[in-house]
């Protein structure tokens, strides 16, 4: 992975960040603490829906919980005197529901109440940066036209798509205005938070591998054969926030979206059993070759799964406390609350391959990667660090691996 630090004069830039407690805006904060100063930004201001849960430490940090439901006029009161300074703003808020037309609702009015805010309450604005995702080409729902590039028409009309909806108003809102606007669109994240959030992939594959090898199960990936032999990309979130920063901070970038991954190709064939092994689980155990080449490979375009990873997790909280228990780490018990089950369960029911360009990104001059397995172990061991899950070593002398 590369940093990519401001090539515009940094001078005085203070930053909002929303969704502090979120997979994306973590990543966001911990990017501007550990690898920019006081010079580059003065300030991080932090705002999430609840009290700030994050460990990153910065004397440059000034929180305040803010909850975006409300009317812009009721936001502008409660900005007013913290946010006044704000050059760059980077929304990652989101509130997340399993179904689809639910999800839309709920997200519509969220960026549109903040932007009104902001814009009215910080006169120096330079940039607004918004994280839409893989969604807005629609492939969570259907095939896609790999890869999958910025400038691709819509599929769908506005109203089935509230990404649509969000990067319409943040680019009729800039009109006529000083400040820039960017889009990021990463596919899943693999990054930690300290609480539970809507979609969190590598969080709910380390939960299901360690109640596998607790139970002395196989750890099949509950998926399709076209999934499992299709390829995909992930988005590793330090990588996103590199993103982030480096267009938001380039006038080469204005007012432009970005698709963001890893930069690499996977396949889930090859990278579950890795996945695996790193939990202690016999690759073979989680390769499921044989068992999906048996049935009919489905048509593309259908949603097919040879068992729900929903389902299956319902009976497995107390499985989850044993080993909590056995590690010595009862504190990450509350950890089975933050397994995003349906939403994986969206992804691997999948019968389509979807990727996307990061070309555009490159053409810019971002440089940033790192390899999809890295990410995902980098993840693990990151959420180990936090205790959100048992430390590797432990498990290893519980399972004699
Ligand atoms: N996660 C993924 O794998 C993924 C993949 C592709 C694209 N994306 C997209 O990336 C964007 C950011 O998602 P994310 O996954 O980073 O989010 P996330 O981890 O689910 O975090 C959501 C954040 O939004 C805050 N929030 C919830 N309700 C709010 C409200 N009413 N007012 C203000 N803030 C509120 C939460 O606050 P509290 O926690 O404090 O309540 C939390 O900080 C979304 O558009 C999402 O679709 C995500």
């Amino acid at each position: 992975m590369t940093t990519s630090q401001g090539a515009k004069k940094a001078q005085g830039r203070v930053a909002l960040v929303t969704g502090g407690n979120g997979i994306t805006g973590n990543a966001i904060i911990e990017y501007l603490a550990t690898t920019t100063t006081t010079n580059d930004w003065s300030k991080i201001i932090v705002t999430s829906n609840s009290p700030l849960e994050s460990k990153i430490k910065d004397p440059r940090i000034i929180f305040i919980a803010l909850d975006f439901t409300q009317d812009s006029r009721t936001l502008i009161e409660q900005m007013q005197p913290v946010c006044t300074q704000t050059t760059h703003t980077y929304f990652s808020s989101y509130i997340h529901k399993d179904d689809f037309r639910e999800l839309n609702h709920a997200n519509e009015k969220l960026f549109e109440n903040f932007l009104q805010a902001i814009t009215t309450v910080a006169p120096n604005l330079e940039n607004v940066t918004l994280q839409t995702g893989g969604k807005y080409y629609n492939i969570h729902i259907q095939p896609a036209r790999n890869p999958l590039r910025e400038d691709y028409p819509r599929a769908f009309p506005k109203s089935q798509n509230f990404y649509y909806g969000q990067e319409d108003f943040l680019k009729e809102h800039q009109k006529g205005k000083n400040w820039s606007w960017n889009v990021i669109r990463p596919q899943a994240i693999i990054g930690s938070t300290y609480k539970p959030n809507g979609m969190n992939s590598a969080l709910t594959f380390a939960l299901y591998f360690s109640i596998c090898k607790e139970l002395g199960t196989k750890a099949p990936m509950p998926t399709n054969r076209r999934f499992w032999e299709g390829y995909d990309d992930v988005s590793y979130a330090p990588l996103i926030a590199d993103l982030t920063i480096f267009v938001s901070t380039r006038l080469s970038c204005a007012n432009e979206a970005f698709n963001c991954t890893n930069g690499d190709v996977i396949c889930w064939k090859y990278l579950w059993p890795q996945l695996a092994a790193y939990f202690g689980i016999d690759p073979a155990d989680a390769d499921v070759s044989a068992q999906i080449n048996k049935v009919e490979e489905p048509l593309e375009g259908t949603a097919e799964q040879f068992f729900s990873l929903n389902t299956w997790a319902k009976d497995k909280r107390p499985v989850w406390d044993k080993l909590c228990e056995e590690t010595k780490t009862a504190n990450s018990k509350k950890t089975f609350d933050c397994g995003t089950w349906q939403f994986q369960d969206w992804v691997f029911q999948r019968t389509w391959s979807a990727l996307l360009s990061v070309s555009k990104a490159r053409r810019y001059g971002w440089t940033g990667y790192i390899d999809s397995l890295d990410s995902f172990i980098a993840t693990f061991d990151e959420l180990a660090k936090q205790g959100v899950i048992p430390k590797r070593d432990v498990m290893l002398i519980i399972f004699h691996f």
